[in-house]
């Protein structure tokens, strides 16, 4: 099928990438005309897992990039709206990129077309795409808008795009619905899978071949919002649990295992830490209250999901002052700094949040991440953090090291060596990448999230020790 994928972001590049895999002829377009000169050089603009692998592999013959809409899109079967949709002040989406592409696309149409809308958005924009279209369209034109939401997590998105839990159709006809039952097909039929260079199911992933659901537009749309938001709340409701767990001296660790053991919650989405970040979970709790708020229910548990995350970072700034006593004048390691490990991406990451509180507090900041550090050093601007090539370098001479983003890498830590290069023997770890034993093993003082204080009794690592440690 010829496609247009308009939007070359995080989901509008991996779709367009992982469409012309299974076998699509595909233009990704973007009116960032900067963008598109990197793209057809060769370069990848985000860090992200296989997908250098397939835009060397299809570029230039089943991928092509372009600035032009109206030229590219011509002729496409299917065109997907993968534009940002940022969050106003007060929490709703902005929509105005997906109203401008959907006057565009309206301008341009010629034979049966089916527009699909991927990025999240409130219920109601399928009709809203709907109408604009028809607005703008020169003569009347035969087309569908569609609803496919995308569920890829960052640095994981090319194999959450080819192994999809569920593909979600939203649909209101079934001519639409059957075009892009057909444009999946590789994938719901299972001949992807078997093709030769096929990209490999990482371990512990979905059932494949993956189901395909087709639901009304309405339904596709709040299937979005539903599910991050369901997400996020998971999220925020182990925080409080761990927050009880340091309250009573109990292990969050063995909480989750316990409660994740019941298959009727699952154990995905139950890690403790310093709260969810990143350019869906904060945005799209709000914009679901919103939505929800607009169709007159108010649906106040998400305000406390959204509240529970933004303590848990407050929560980890008292645990490093509770440790640390004075902050002012304080060198401290920071390891990572992107929302989450596997990514590059800073848009609203509780760890950089947190370098900046610390520097706020006068601390000497000395950070290390294995891909984010350009993109941290930019949003930084003024603020001064120094940069370490290695988490060695970052904890040499440091008065303690904070474990910030779940990076692999920074679980197989020589902590040994780690020990040896710190001035005092002290890790925060907001995202409990160590069991407390091996920290105290070799030496090391351990605060973490929900679980008590690890405190070795030696002499240098007792003068870390305070009596609020434990608790807070
Ligand atoms: C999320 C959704 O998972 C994805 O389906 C949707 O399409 C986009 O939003 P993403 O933002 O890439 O994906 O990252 P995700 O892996 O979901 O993590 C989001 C945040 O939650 C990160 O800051 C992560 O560190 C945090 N998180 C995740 C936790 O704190 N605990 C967990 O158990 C899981």
């Amino acid at each position: 099928m010829r496609i247009a994928v308009v939007g070359s972001g995080y989901v509008g590049l991996v779709a367009s990438a992982c469409l012309a895999e299974i076998g699509h002829d595909v233009v990704c377009i973007d009116n960032d005309q900067q963008k598109v000169a990197a793209l057809v050089r060769g370069e990848t603009p985000i860090h992200e897992q296989f997908l250098p692998e397939l835009l060397t592999r299809h570029r230039g013959s089943r991928l092509r990039f372009s600035g032009n809409l109206a030229e590219a899109g011509r002729g496409a079967h299917v065109v997907f709206i993968a534009v940002g949709t940022p969050p106003t002040e007060n929490g709703d989406a902005d929509l105005s990129y997906v109203e401008s592409v959907s006057r565009e696309v309206g301008q341009q149409l010629g034979d049966y077309t089916v527009i699909v809308e991927k990025s999240t958005v409130p219920v109601y924009t399928c009709e809203w795409v709907r109408r604009v279209i028809s607005l703008n369209a020169p003569s009347p034109v035969d087309f569908d808008v569609a609803s496919n939401p995308e569920f890829l997590r960052e640095g994981t998105a090319v194999t959450d795009f080819l192994y999809p839990d569920r593909i979600v159709v939203g649909a209101d006809n079934d001519r639409s619905a059957s075009v892009l039952r057909t444009l999946y097909e590789p994938l719901t039929s299972g001949a992807y899978y078997t093709q030769p260079g096929a990209i490999k199911q990482p371990s512990g992933g979905a059932d494949f071949p993956p189901p395909l659901i087709v639901t009304s537009t309405k339904s596709a749309e709040l299937i979005k919002h539903a599910s991050n938001a369901f997400l996020a709340l998971k999220i925020s409701f182990i925080n409080a649990v761990a927050n009880v767990c340091e309250a009573v001296g109990a292990d969050v660790e063995q909480v989750c295992t316990g409660v994740g053991l019941d298959s009727r919650i699952g154990p995905r989405f139950l890690r403790p830490g310093i709260g969810y970040g990143g350019s869906c979970f904060p945005k799209d709790v709000l914009a679901f209250r919103a939505v929800a708020r607009d169709c007159g229910y108010d649906f106040r548990l998400l305000e406390e999901v959204t509240r529970i995350n933004d303590d848990q970072r407050q929560r980890f700034l008292r645990k490093v002052r509770n440790t640390l006593w004075t902050l002012k004048g304080k060198r401290l390691a920071v390891l990572g700094l992107a929302f989450k490990g596997g990514t590059d991406d800073i848009r609203e990451s509780p760890a950089l949040a947190l370098v900046q509180a610390l520097l706020r507090e006068g601390c000497d900041v000395v950070a290390y991440d294995p891909a984010a550090a350009d993109r941290a050093r930019e949003e930084l601007g003024g603020d001064i953090v120094r940069f370490a090539k290695g988490p060695y370098e970052a904890a040499r001479g440091a008065d303690a090291l904070l474990i910030l983003t779940d990076w692999e890498e920074f679980a197989r830590l020589d902590l040994e060596r780690l020990a040896g290069e710190l001035k005092y023997p002290i890790v925060l770890d907001g995202r409990n990448m160590y069991r407390p034993e091996d920290m105290a093993a070799h030496g090391l003082t351990y605060v973490s999230v929900g679980r008590a204080t690890i405190t070795p009794l030696n002499r240098r690592a007792a003068m870390a020790s305070s009596p609020a440690t434990a608790r807070d």
